[in-house]
Order: C-alpha cells, then sequence, then structure tokens
C-alpha cells in the first residue's frame, strides 16, 4: 500500500538526500506507470523549483521526453526574468512531441521566455555530422547550451526508449547484449553507470556541465526503477524529483 501523508513522504525525501550523491530530493505521491496525474505532478514539482530558482536570463538545457513535456506543462512566467531554452541534443529519433526542440518551444511560451532550437536531422551520416557541428549557426547554439545554468531532463527505460525510437536491429541487439538498463540524454547504460551506447547526434557536452549546471532530473513509475539506480552511478543529478514508487525502491 502506497504511503499518502505528505510528512511521510518528507521523511522519505530527508532520507534520500543523506543516502544519495543529490542535494535535494522531491517526492510526490503515487506511481508514474499507474496514473498520468502522477506524471503530472512530477512536471509541475520540477517546474516549480526551476522557476524558483531563474535569475535574470537563466539558460536552460531540456531533453525530450513525456515527463519534460509535463514539466512544460506547468512552467509559468516570472517577473523579470527572461529565460532561453534550449534543446540538449538534436533529434534521437523520438516521437515529435517528445522531442527536445518542441518541449523548447512549449517551455518559452509558457514562461514567456525564448529559445533557440537545434535542427539537426536524425541518423545523418557521421562525416555530414561533423561537418554540420562546424556550422556557426549550430555552434552558436551548442556555445548556449554549454553554458546552461540549468540541466532539466528525463531518465528512461533502456529499451522502452529503443523502441520508441525505432532503433535499427543491429542497436537495439548491442543494447540489449550489454545489459543496458537506462537511458539519459542520447546515452543507454548499465546497471553499474558505464556507458553500452549513445546515439550519434549533436548535442550538449555532458562533462563540461558536470559541476557547473544545476542538473534537476525528473522521472518516476517503477518500470524506471534501474533506470533511475543506474543514473545516478552514471551521470549528475544536484535536485531529484521522482515519485513515491521509485522513492521507496530506491530507500531498499
Ligand atoms: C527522451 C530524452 O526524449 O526522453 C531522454 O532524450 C529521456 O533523456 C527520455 O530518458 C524519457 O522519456 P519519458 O517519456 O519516459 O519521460
Amino acid at each position: 500500500q502506497m504511503l499518502k501523508e505528505g510528512s511521510d513522504l518528507n521523511y522519505m525525501e530527508r532520507q534520500l538526500v543523506q543516502k544519495l550523491p543529490v542535494n535535494q530530493v522531491k517526492v510526490v505521491p503515487g506511481d508514474a506507470d499507474q496514473s498520468k496525474e502522477v506524471k503530472q505532478l512530477l512536471g509541475k514539482e520540477a517546474a516549480t523549483l526551476l522557476i524558483d530558482s531563474f535569475k535574470e536570463e537563466s539558460v536552460v538545457t531540456v531533453t525530450g521526453g513525456s515527463t519534460m513535456a509535463a514539466v512544460a506543462d506547468h512552467m509559468q512566467p516570472v517577473d523579470q526574468t527572461r529565460p532561453l531554452f534550449v534543446p540538449a541534443r538534436g533529434g534521437l529519433g523520438d516521437l515529435h512531441e517528445y522531442q527536445a526542440n518542441s518541449i523548447c518551444v512549449k517551455m518559452a511560451d509558457n514562461a514567456n521566455g525564448q529559445y533557440r532550437l537545434l535542427y539537426v536531422p536524425d541518423s545523418i551520416g557521421e562525416e555530414l555530422h561533423a561537418k554540420m557541428q562546424e556550422e556557426p549557426s549550430i555552434l552558436e547554439v551548442l556555445d548556449l547550451m554549454n553554458q546552461a545554468d540549468f540541466v532539466i531532463h528525463g531518465i528512461g527505460d533502456a529499451l522502452t526508449m529503443a523502441k520508441r525510437r525505432k532503433t535499427s536491429e543491429s542497436t537495439f541487439e548491442k543494447i540489449v547484449e550489454n545489459n543496458a538498463v537506462g537511458e539519459s540524454f542520447g546515452y543507454y547504460f548499465d546497471k553499474n553507470g558505464k556507458t553500452v551506447h549513445r546515439v550519434n547526434s549533436i548535442g550538449l557536452s555532458l562533462d563540461q556541465l558536470k559541476g557547473k549546471s544545476q542538473f534537476i532530473t525528473v522521472a518516476g513509475g517503477y518500470s524506471k526503477r534501474d533506470a533511475i539506480s543506474a543514473y545516478l552511478k552514471w551521470g549528475e543529478s544536484d535536485v531529484l524529483v521522482i515519485d513515491e514508487a521509485i522513492a521507496r525502491h530506491l530507500l531498499q
């Protein structure tokens, strides 16, 4: 049976901050796999945390996904700030409404801010890819995303994401054979936090941002339990926004 009391959630948040390599944890009640409202709650909490930290002209780098779409739903204008939203990566083969570009536009609209987008087609050859990275208009966006004050992102279950992106058979096999459990920013990683595959796409340089930007991680749903545990070994997170199903799992 799920806990509902706010004080119990607060207790879990305090325990998790002590246990995990993060500065802040926010837990919403329920399991995002079971109800769409829980995903909206995640979005609302994350949007509120972000809005409360905005400074003048903050730069926010965002990934795609349905969870980030929920964050965008709850984004609001903040007086005296004109946040700028940039996508963390070019196309990753996701559904249009879940692409980082689409999320950026929605966030900027709702926050009364601005956006810059990355127009990079999916799965182009490596040579063309390298060429595009020299394009001044693309370089400008890359520069912006690598100066981000905030990085707000989702985490996916590896196989769910590989299927959703209609990954080629050979890549899918590679992901399965190497026991990938999680995905974020187009990287697939195993339970020990080792990268097993990276989608060939232009985007932010994670290493450059680590320790500089504030990373806000937003993910929920029991089916993502291994992905989220693995992300905490693989990636960076300052603020973790999760649901109760994940919080309970992480406390075990
Ligand atoms: C993708 C992001 O678009 O969405 C990933 O690039 C993330 O970083 C994934 O893991 C999560 O999707 P969802 O729909 O489960 O929020």
